[in-house]
């Protein structure tokens, strides 16, 4: 059993009175110098958050024009405004640097690094390993370090843990190691209760000196920590939440193709369902899953699992029925312009938002480059407009071909008005609220509604004036 098993609580009592050591009091009088390894969407507004809480925060990111561009004020993020991030850097509370000898200062350490994954769905541990590495010759004693990246259950035992003893030191009396995963909901933090404050936060360490510390880090930040036994189980815990989503919203989408099939509205099945006051979680299909975590995330869980000779069946099927959206997606548009005489071949069609998600300027993993890529392949002239993506590069995939990953073209965002006035068919991929629907239906011909997003503009499905778009939901 690994020690943290063992050692199950976490109380201040617990530690012998020389791990009570004056890191501790520092964090908690927030006179502690905290680094954040990482300043992308996990990372820099937990950097904000700390800086806001009194923290002097160093943030240590790679991407020099990320760099400059927060250290003059720019934030590359949404959820952090440019007005929070200027006052902190004139306080002189927040600092972005490429250089990790910075962190010689830093007396605690969170690491935001992408945890992507490497073609056959293999975790990608570089950028841990990496940012660990760089981090080893500033590890000193009296030190927390604390991974927030989503992992397979073990990563932190088995990277950073042999990492700070090579160093001579040892875990829980002189470095302090823990697990804190991130649970940001990107585009959404501006509800209160999903801000880093409000959002409760799992927390974990190597022993019970090790949770105190990571403890009395983040409570400075969050209103209510949850802390689990081990480092292996909050890195489980977050594992199965994003498999969780992964796998409701392919059950969903498998219904969507069944009340395609049918003939019924699967919204309207959906909204019907969740009425329900007990047992049922409403979860709504789309044109496939992006971003860096739902369709990324529990693939870790695979891989750990099968080395361990144990299939993952509920998420290699998940991860199926929602690869096959997009194509879904391509023949609603192939039938709805054969309905009208047309051919995806020589058709223009436009795709209305290519993030992943509402609002969020992140086209990893993005449905939109699959449906894109899908349609150039079959002859279209594919353009796309999204306020938050001025230029795409975009895969072809050619038909009858496995190669998703086929030769790039590069596109530019199109103007709107002129995009859906001039298009034979409009996808809709992205809801963006920036979008007025009524504009939109009222200038475009025919629309593929992959979002329900035209479900209040009340257009019918064949119109009889000519004035408003032909609208096909998913
Ligand atoms: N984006 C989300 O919604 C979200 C939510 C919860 C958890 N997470 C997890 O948080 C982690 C980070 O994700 P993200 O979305 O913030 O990624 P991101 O790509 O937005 O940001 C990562 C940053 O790390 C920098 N970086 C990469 N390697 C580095 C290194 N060795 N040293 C210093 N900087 C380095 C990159 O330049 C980038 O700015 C991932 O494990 C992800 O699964 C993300």
């Amino acid at each position: 059993m690994h020690p943290a098993a063992r050692l199950s609580t976490n109380s201040h009592a617990d530690a012998p009175t020389s791990e009570r050591t004056t890191l501790l009091s520092r964090l908690h009088d927030r006179t502690a110098t905290v680094a954040i390894i990482g300043l992308g969407f996990a990372g820099l507004p937990l950097g904000v958050a700390l800086a806001g809480a009194g923290f002097r925060v160093i943030g240590v990111d790679l991407d020099a024009s990320k760099v400059d561009a927060i250290n003059a004020g720019h934030s590359p993020i949404a959820d952090v405004p440019d007005g929070v991030l200027a006052s902190l850097l004139s306080s002189g509370k927040f600092e972005a640097t490429t250089e990790y000898a910075a962190l010689a200062a830093a007396d605690s350490v969170t690491i935001c690094v992408p945890t992507p994954l490497l073609p056959g769905h293999i975790p990608d541990l570089t950028y841990i390993e990496s940012a660990v590495d760089a981090l080893a010759p500033y590890l000193h004693p009296d030190m927390l370090v604390v991974l927030e990246s989503t992992t397979y259950p073990g990563t932190t035992e088995e990277i950073i843990q042999p990492r700070v003893e090579a160093r001579g030191l040892r875990v829980g009396v002189d470095v302090f190691i823990g697990f804190a995963p991130e649970r940001i909901d990107p585009g959404a933090t501006s509800s209160p209760g999903l801000t880093v404050h409000s959002v409760p936060k799992l927390v974990a360490g190597a022993t019970p000196a090790c949770i105190m510390h990571v403890q009395e880090l983040y409570t400075s930040i969050v209103d209510r920590l949850v802390p689990v036994s081990s480092l292996r189980t909050a890195e489980m815990a977050k594992l199965v939440e994003n498999s969780f989503r992964m796998v409701n919203i392919a059950f969903v989408n498998e219904v969507a193709l069944m009340c395609d099939r049918l003939g019924i509205d699967v919204w309207e099945v959906i909204d019907a369902a969740a009425t329900k006051p007990y047992g049922f979680l409403p979860h709504y299909p789309g044109p496939g899953l992006g971003g860096h975590c739902i369709p990324v995330d529990p693939y870790y869980l695979v891989w750990k699992l099968k080395t361990l000779n144990m299939p993952s069946r509920f998420i290699e099927l998940a991860g199926e029925i929602n690869r096959a959206m997009p194509a879904h997606v391509v023949s609603k548009v192939a039938t709805a312009l054969e309905a009208r005489g047309l051919t995806v071949r020589g058709s223009r069609i436009l795709v209305l938002g290519v993030t992943y998600k509402r609002d969020v300027a992140d086209v990893r993993e993005s449905p939109s480059l699959d449906i894109l890529g899908l349609l150039a392949g079959r002859g279209a002239v594919v353009t796309y407009h999204d306020p938050f993506i001025p230029v795409l590069h975009v895969p072809v995939q050619a038909p009858g071909t496995i190669d998703i990953h086929g030769v790039p073209i590069t596109l530019h965002c199109s103007e709107l008005i002129e995009g859906l006035a001039t298009s034979d068919c409009v996808v809709l991929a992205t809801d963006h609220t920036a979008y007025d629907w009524d504009v939109v239906v009222r200038t475009a011909r025919l629309i593929i509604d992959t979002r329900n997003a035209l479900r209040h503009v009340g257009a019918p499905a064949v119109p009889t004036d000519g004035t408003r778009a032909a609208i096909v939901k998913l």
